[in-house]
């Protein structure tokens, strides 16, 4: 591919950058559980003006930039205070929860470098429902991730099983409020009590729910106490671009003190060029973000918020009862906030999925692992508010039809062509030709993927990552 000789008009450009979009997801209709987070028309036209506003400052360097400065200690300041801690706490303004993450888990490892010089191959705990990130955090960094299982009925961390898991090396504990999968809070009072007991650290991943659960609470839910006001927490990370509505790139990750933070932050003078101090992992990055982040929150307001989560806590009930009442389905558990999971044991929850697609609905699929049976996974956000008779009513349909259609035949050939292979030694060549037998082509996928997720579900988490890497590394090719 060449770049345009000439230069393409704008109007060619916006054509066929539309031409792109032909394919995506139709998110704004409000049927898609999942990715995006819509506050509505007039919120989102303020994001993007102040996004816009600040797309060329760059938060490299905020002595050229003071706005950016500004802006970022609100944000943390605003954080700090939502999320009840003291004038102590610091903060920072990342990109997203990965981001958040990994800064978190690389401040806890520098910080037992220091403290603990003794440990060279540091451990964290993590529930297994910890989110991916966690791991990400752990190849990129060498912090070894050891998972451990939640409750098998209420799917918050087992406390029990995390004390068994520390041992001579452990850095870390981390809980989540909540967790993605089945959308509860662990009992981080507990964790955190752990943590202290044996001078761990203790992160709380937030991300989901950091800025939604302290106005659940205001709303009389019984919300566990998962931020600073739990001793022994020391860091938290909570986006924004998730139920704070702002646009992507917007999370925070706080400290309790500046001691903590300072392990976050990357200096270097041993280059010839300019001084780089990064208080997170990018350096030259768009201001847009940020601004867009500041904008959004003052204009939705407090008041805003809390009317929002009304809303949307009502729909999550209501949703909830109904996919109780649904023969053939079930629910996981309850949720502590809006993310709701439920699983068939009569039917096959990916054919339930792709006949649920084919009517205009995104609904996520997410695999068996350890405890957690494969299910559907609904985040409820603002912009899915009033559709829940719809659907409910769809869903008790898909249910019907989805009975009747075959449970992968695809899963059980594979299944069987896989018998006896060792699947560590399995190429990349033979990973893609296994695609193409899935209907897989040129990076196409088929618009049914029940056999898919179905083959996916029946291997173990290892050769899963295999084959999504050889995907994913065949995917991203010239077009
Ligand atoms: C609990 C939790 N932590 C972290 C993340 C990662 O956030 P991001 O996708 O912004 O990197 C997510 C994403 O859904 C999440 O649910």
């Amino acid at each position: 591919m060449e770049i345009a000789g000439t230069g393409m008009t704008r109007e060619a450009i916006f054509q066929r950058l539309a031409e792109f979009r032909r394919n995506d997801i139709k998110w704004q209709e409000g049927r898609t559980y999942g990715y995006i987070f819509d506050p509505g028309k007039a919120t989102l036209e303020v994001g993007k003006a102040a996004y816009n506003e600040f797309l060329s400052e760059n938060g490299l360097d905020f002595t050229v930039f003071p706005s950016l400065l500004r802006l970022e200690r609100e944000l943390a300041a605003f954080g700090a205070r939502h999320l009840r801690g003291d004038d102590q706490v610091v903060g920072n303004f990342t990109s997203g929860g990965t981001e958040s993450i990994i800064l978190a888990v690389k401040a806890a490892r520098d910080c037992y470098r220091e403290k603990r010089p003794d440990i060279t191959a540091p451990e964290m705990i993590l529930p297994a429902t910890a989110h991916a990130a966690f791991h990400k955090a752990s190849r990129y960094l060498g912090v070894k991730a050891v998972t451990v299982s939640v409750d098998p009925k209420t799917f918050r961390a087992d406390v029990e099983k995390v004390r068994a898991a520390i041992n001579g090396r452990t850095i870390m504990i981390v809980g989540s409020a909540p967790s993605y999968a089945h959308g509860v809070v662990d009992p981080i009072a507990d964790l955190a009590a752990l943590a202290k007991e044996n001078d761990l650290w203790m992160h709380t991943d937030a991300c989901m729910g950091g800025f939604l659960l302290p106005y659940f609470r205001r709303l009389g839910e019984p919300v566990p106490d998962f931020d600073f006001s739990v001793p022994g927490v020391d860091s938290i990370s909570v986006d924004l671009h998730k139920y704070a509505y702002t646009p992507k790139g917007a999370s925070l990750i706080l400290y309790r003190n500046k001691a903590l933070r300072r392990h976050q932050i990357f200096a270097c003078s041993g280059w010839i060029g300019y001084t780089i101090v990064n208080n997170a992992l990018q350096s030259s990055k768009s201001g847009g973000p940020m601004a867009a982040a500041w904008a959004v929150i003052n204009y939705v307001g407090d008041e805003g918020y809390l009317e929002i989560a009304r809303k949307k806590l009502a729909a999550v009930k209501k949703i909830a009862e109904g996919i109780g009442r649904i023969d053939g389905l079930r629910l996981l558990t309850r949720p502590d906030m809006c993310l709701i999971s439920f699983t068939s044991d009569e039917v096959n929850v990916f054919h339930i999925i792709d006949e649920m697609n084919q009517r205009g609905w995104y609904i996520q699929p997410s695999l068996s692992f350890d405890n957690s049976p494969a299910h559907i996974h609904l985040s409820v956000s603002a912009s899915n508010v009033g559709w829940e008779d719809e659907l409910l009513k769809n869903l008790a349909e898909c249910v019907h039809i989805a009975r009747t259609l075959p449970v992968g035949a695809l899963t059980g050939l594979i299944k069987e062509s896989l018998e006896g292979v060792d699947l560590s030694a399995i190429s990349d060549k033979e990973i893609m030709e296994m695609m193409a037998a899935a209907g897989i082509k040129e990076g196409v996928l088929p618009s049914r993927m029940a056999d898919i997720n179905g083959v996916l579900d029946a291997l173990p988490a290892r050769v899963r990552e295999k084959i999504l890497t050889a995907f994913v590394n065949d995917m991203f090719s010239q077009p």
